[in-house]
């Protein structure tokens, strides 16, 4: 593995040291326009007492371990809207945990490879990691990738939905866990922590990193944690302020904030400021932009871009349903709405769109 240094390749062409956004990816000339019942908690309670004793119970003070076994009813899904979501009695998520929104989450895998010149980790953990952890795992497909190119690693990944396969390279295993309840894993233990994609569910981003940095061999030990901007902008066009775009990542703020777990991780330098708070060194940052379309000229862009288009458009309806019906409170047909809003201007090539990828790493001293 090479080691990968800020100004390596992750970045886009043409991009710049900071900030990140200013300069455009080069498009294809001449393009083409195309035409292209659940328990929950009760998030428009305005009585906090009332909340935290709901069913979905997130407590600092909660006794219960994170790495307790499966037990039947995590398999039990609960349905919202025709969608099935996790039914841990922990922690509530706010993505659906059925094919549609799964295959989304591998599509989604691919492009990001190919965003980062195919490396799964940019931060200098050398050729020979031992033992990985990947929080909040999802499908399990970085997991098991990473177990395929270091067969010598024994890799974990961790998740408090079952939909990872069971079929997997012996090196690699799946366990049922909360991170956000207390941690037993032992401590000065993994070569790497990685995590990616957790917009919505770390209330303490710091206190998250502090956890990671005890599990982690000291001098060699590395977190990376890479996130993505909800917010969809463009070099060439202009969305105005009721823009859908503009809309859109407006609600998933403010459902963030409703949730106290936000989802503008990818903002500025919050998880670099964070992570060095939280006592790690050596911390870099690599900002790029991910193109939400085949518009780019670059071919790996655009490649890229086409896996992205292609996820967000079977993943969109997800992204929002349970955000805006159950937390902020909008019927189902004006969440089905603005995904269907989302979906029309996400289609169309000639917006150059884009939205912001964020990976930071970081050493445990
Ligand atoms: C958007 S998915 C990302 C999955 C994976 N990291 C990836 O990049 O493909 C977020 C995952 O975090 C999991 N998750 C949410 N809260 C969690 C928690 N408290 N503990 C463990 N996993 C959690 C969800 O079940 C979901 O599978």
């Amino acid at each position: 593995m090479t080691p990968a240094s800020p100004e390596s390749a992750t970045k886009l062409p043409d991009a710049q040291e900071s900030p990140p956004n200013s300069s455009p990816i080069e498009p294809e000339p001449e393009p083409e326009a195309e035409t292209a019942q659940v328990a929950t908690r009760d998030y428009n309670d305005d009585d906090d007492a009332a909340n935290e004793d709901a069913d979905s119970a997130i407590g600092a003070d909660s006794i219960l371990s994170s790495t307790a076994s499966l037990t039947e009813s995590i398999l039990q899904y609960r349905q919202l809207h025709g969608r099935t979501y996790q039914s841990t009695k922990t922690t509530e998520y706010w993505a659906p945990n059925d094919d549609q929104q799964n295959d989304g989450l591998d599509i989604i895998h691919h492009a990001l490879l190919r965003l980062f010149d195919d490396r799964l980790v940019l931060a200098p953990i050398g050729a020979h990691p031992q033992r990985v952890l990947d929080l909040g795992t999802g499908t399990g497909v970085w997991a098991t990738d990473f177990g395929d190119q270091f067969p010598g690693a024994e890799v974990t990944g961790t998740d408090i939905s079952p939909i990872q396969p069971t079929w997997v390279a012996p090196n690699v295993k799946f366990v049922i866990d909360d991170f956000l309840l207390e941690w037993t894993w032992p401590e000065d233990h993994f070569d790497l922590i990685h995590m990616r994609a957790l917009y919505g569910v770390i209330p303490d981003l710091e206190d998250l990193y502090a956890k990671v940095l005890r599990r982690l061999r000291p001098g060699s030990g590395w977190v990376q944690h890479v996130e993505m901007e909800v917010k969809i902008e463009s070099d060439h066009v202009r969305f105005p302020e009721d823009h859908i775009f503009n809309r859109w990542a407006a609600l998933l703020y403010q459902a963030g904030e409703k949730m106290g777990r936000s989802f503008a991780l990818a903002q500025g330098h919050t998880m670099k400021e964070a992570m060095e708070r939280a006592g790690f060194v050596d911390v870099a940052e690599q900002k790029c932009k991910a193109p939400l379309h085949s518009w780019p000229k670059d071919p790996r862009l655009k490649e890229a871009g086409l896996y992205l288009q292609a996820a967000f458009d079977q993943s969109v309806e997800g992204f929002g349903m349970f955000l805006f019906t159950q937390v902020l409170g909008m019927d189902r047909d004006a969440a089905l709405v603005l995904a269907a809003e989302m979906r029309r201007e996400t289609r169309k090539k000639s917006n150059y769109h884009w939205f912001e990828v964020t990976a930071v790493y970081g050493r445990k001293p």
